[in-house]
């Protein structure tokens, strides 16, 4: 998931948490048995949101790579982001 960005005069209003719960919403519909993502702790655990050590991406300082099962698998290994996240505008 990501990246979230609320323009600073709309913030603290809830939009980034409507954001969040609707993106986690429409990844469990579509069966999906976790979510990623790069972003504070300190924001991102009021979700659920936990490092895993099991889980890495590699580049991405370990403590700010985020992680929330929505199934009952235990993933592990290495983690990549979608394609999409590679587009050049
Ligand atoms: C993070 C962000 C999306 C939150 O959006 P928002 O609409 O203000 O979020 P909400 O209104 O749902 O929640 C606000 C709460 O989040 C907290 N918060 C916001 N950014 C935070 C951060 N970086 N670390 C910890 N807490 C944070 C606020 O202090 C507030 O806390 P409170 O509920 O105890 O008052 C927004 O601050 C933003 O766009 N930041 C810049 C981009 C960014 O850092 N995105 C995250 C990485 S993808």
């Amino acid at each position: 998931m990501g990246p979230v960005s609320v323009l600073p005069k709309y913030q603290r209003q809830g939009i980034g948490s409507a954001l969040v719960r609707e993106g986690l919403s429409r990844l469990r519909a579509l069966g999906a048995q976790g979510c990623a993502l790069v972003g504070p702790p300190e924001y991102y655990q009021r979700f659920g949101f936990k490092n895993d050590p099991a889980l890495v991406h590699e580049g991405i300082p370990q403590e700010v790579f985020l992680v929330l099962p929505l199934g009952d698998s235990q993933a592990r290994g290495v983690v990549v982001f979608h394609e999409a996240f590679a587009a050049q505008a």
